[in-house]
């Protein structure tokens, strides 16, 4: 009897490490967008690459369109260990107490995606990561989506035109500024909630790049939207530190590459993404697409550049002085 017990304890041991040799690292990557984005098809080329890298010693989960977790929530799930990988915006870093992410908020910095990589593939790109270090934040890559444009009920052709309304804005204090400067009313609010708040007019206009606005179908409910390609929206890939530095050597390198080669794929496909969601826009005939000309663009250039020296307090001059010399931006010279 004594033998028999035995045997069997030894048989359920054996079972339960083979299933443990077999059991694939999982990593859970949270994001609010639709899978048909810069980000959510970036995310599934980054499961498809990590999971043939590691030959399945890894399975990704990605939880598109906040199925799992909204904007706050999944900052916080992601220090607990709830969730191990993210994607949020840059403007979403401020209530994480790292403000300075919210200089690529400020309107009008980058010209093009171009200027903005000399940020996010050089130093200054690098120097930003290690300020979530110690929130136990681990930053992986940046992914592009593009520049943003504002929509609303009534036409948008000159800064004015948006004063006095109610502008839903992501978590960031520079979008809060930007918003105040055109004596417009920003309301922060979760991605998620933004269609259902345009729709029903708990607020009257947003900003997105195009890609975010036609995918959530916003451009159903905004009768305006003017190509102002103000201000950047991009995103950090974010992993739990304690959770990448834990993994196996070798595992922690296949995903290194994997995130590397989505990472290229991603800001190789983000411009074209948004060029044809702004197509798609103007097909369906429900908004009415205003392209600006140089000089309208520049009264909103102008209008928006203060915000700049407004921000210095809480972002950092220093930081500031160190895109516009990596970019050549003057604000001087507008
Ligand atoms: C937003 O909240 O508008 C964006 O940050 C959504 C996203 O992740 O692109």
């Amino acid at each position: 009897m004594k033998v028999r017990a035995l045997l069997l304890g030894l048989v359920a041991v054996g079972l339960s490490t083979t299933a443990a040799a077999a059991d694939p690292i999982v990593i859970k990557f949270s994001h609010v967008v639709a899978q048909d984005t810069p980000k959510g098809k970036a995310a599934d080329k980054f499961k498809e690459l990590a999971e043939k890298y590691t030959a399945g010693a890894v399975k990704v989960e990605v939880y598109p369109n906040s199925t799992l977790y909204k904007d706050k929530e999944e900052m916080e799930a992601l220090q607990l260990g709830a969730v191990q990988m993210l994607a949020p915006s840059l403007a979403k870093f401020g209530p994480l107490g790292v403000r300075e992410f919210e200089v690529f908020d400020l309107p009008f910095i980058f010209d093009s995606y171009e200027d903005l990589h000399k940020v996010t593939y050089g130093q200054v790109g690098q120097q930003l990561f290690s300020k979530l270090e110690p929130k136990g934040i681990k930053g992986l890559a940046y992914w592009d989506n593009g520049f943003k444009s504002f929509s609303a009920n009534s036409p948008i052709k000159k800064p004015e035109d948006l004063k006095g309304k109610k502008m839903r804005i992501q978590s960031s204090k520079v979008l809060e500024e930007q918003m105040r400067e055109l004596k417009a009313l920003p309301q922060v609010m979760a991605f998620s909630e933004v269609y259902q708040a345009l729709q029903t007019g708990v607020v009257d206009g947003t900003e997105n790049p195009i890609s975010n606005l036609y995918t959530q179908k916003m451009h159903e409910v905004q009768k305006h939207l003017a190509i102002t390609d103000h201000g950047y929206l991009g995103y950090a890939v974010i992993t739990n530190k304690k959770f990448w530095d834990g993994l196996p050597a070798n595992v922690r390198t296949s995903l290194e590459k994997a995130m590397k080669e989505s990472t290229e794929y991603a800001n190789k496909i983000a411009k074209d993404e948004n060029d044809q969601s702004l197509e798609m826009v103007k097909k369906s005939g429900k908004t009415e697409v205003t392209q600006l000309s140089k000089d309208e663009r520049l009264a909103f250039k102008k209008a928006l550049v203060p915000v700049h020296k407004k921000m210095e307090s809480r972002i950092g001059a220093e930081l500031i002085e160190s895109i516009y010399k990596e970019t050549g931006f003057d604000p001087a010279k507008l």
